[in-house]
């Protein structure tokens, strides 16, 4: 039998899954989680590690590489260690990343790296501990410090930190991310507020497009150059500055087209696929895992509905006409 290609109805080949292990977290991040009233599934919604594992076996024989762990906060969950053996040891996985606040992470690195962790990217909007507390609802900005320097020790790189972008919050501090990258091997990635499962007033008052970086360097008259090759980036344009030991990067999901070469697929915590971050399309897989035959057809099935594009862009300017019907997900609830 010849198992099938992840192949989308636009030609894009999938080799990357992103796997939220809970929807669950230890901080509420303003762009992310409203301060109360969340609601998270219950703990029989929930994918096993046992049955997360099955579902990467079966879909890295459709071609599956790379797998990143992604939350809510995925080092909320008891003993990810376990998880990330688990998946390591399946053939054809050759990368695992997480996505992780950082909080927990210090005394954990060295054991993940050990189960076979390869990468971590890290989110850090503000260098500053009062308004990082005030973004993260209540965040120790000193832990997350920490844990850089725990992955930096324990041999998990690149290091990367994600900086979500928001006007009047923290573009004051965008040349203080790059000028960390100066001395330290680390890669900043800037990426664009997306109104993902939220309100929308909130959005379009903080949203910032990432030509404000550039407007920064330019401004401080910084010589940098582009660079191709930070592994594992994804949709990301990434430079350097002269001299400087690491590198920053652009997302713009918003301003600009980002996906024309998606190859990423989503499982959230309560066991569905989700072809696209942006829309509401989602295909419960939980409910068939122990046959794989019937995975494999429920991804096929989800790569059939794959929009071309997630046309965030539209919502800026309050274009009614998209393709697709926005997802009420959370970001919490998707990874990502
Ligand atoms: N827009 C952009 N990025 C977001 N993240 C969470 N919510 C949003 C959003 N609305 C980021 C987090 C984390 C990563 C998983 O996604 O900062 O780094
Ligand atoms: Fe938690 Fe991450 Fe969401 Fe912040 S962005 S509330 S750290 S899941």
């Amino acid at each position: 039998m010849t198992i099938p290609r992840l192949i989308d109805p636009f030609g894009r080949e999938h080799h990357y899954l992103r796997i939220s292990v809970t929807d669950r977290c230890n901080l509420r991040c303003v762009y992310c989680m409203p301060e109360e009233g969340m609601e998270f599934e219950p703990a029989d919604h929930i994918l096993t590690y046992e049955e997360i594992a099955d579902v990467v076996r079966v879909i890295a024989e459709m071609g599956i590489r790379k797998v990143r762990l992604t939350g809510g906060e995925p080092l909320v969950r008891k003993e990810l260690e376990k998880l990330v053996a688990m998946i390591a040891a399946i053939p054809g996985i050759e990368d695992i990343a997480l996505t992780t606040n950082g909080i927990f992470l210090a005394p954990r690195a060295a054991l993940l790296k050990e189960a076979g962790l390869t990468r971590v990217n890290i989110s850090l909007d503000s260098l500053k501990p009062e308004r990082f507390k005030m973004i993260t609802r209540g965040g120790d900005v000193q832990k997350v410090l920490n844990s850089i320097d725990a992955c930096a020790k324990a041999g998990l790189s690149p290091i990367k930190l994600n900086v979500v972008l928001m006007n009047g919050l923290n573009d004051d501090e965008i040349a203080d991310f790059i000028e960390m990258t100066r001395e330290r091997d680390i890669h900043v990635r800037f990426i664009e507020y997306m109104p993902i499962g939220h309100n929308d007033a909130q959005w379009k008052k903080l949203y910032l497009p990432l030509t404000r970086v550039k407007e920064v360097c330019e401004e401080r008259q910084w010589k940098f150059s582009a660079v191709s090759s930070v592994q594992g980036s994804g949709p990301s344009e990434n430079y350097r500055l002269e001299g400087a030991a690491g590198s920053f990067g652009l997302i713009h999901p918003v301003s600009e087209h980002f996906c024309q070469t998606c190859n990423r697929l989503r499982l959230t915590a309560d066991g569905y696929i989700k072809p696209c971050l942006a829309w509401t399309e989602q295909f419960q897989v939980r409910s068939v895992i122990g046959d794989d035959e019937a995975i494999r057809q429920m991804f096929l099935e989800a790569l059939g509905t794959k929009p071309e594009n997630h046309e965030m862009s539209k919502f800026l300017k309050g274009d009614p006409d998209i393709s697709h019907t926005p997802t009420s997900r959370r970001m919490s609830q998707i990874g990502g």
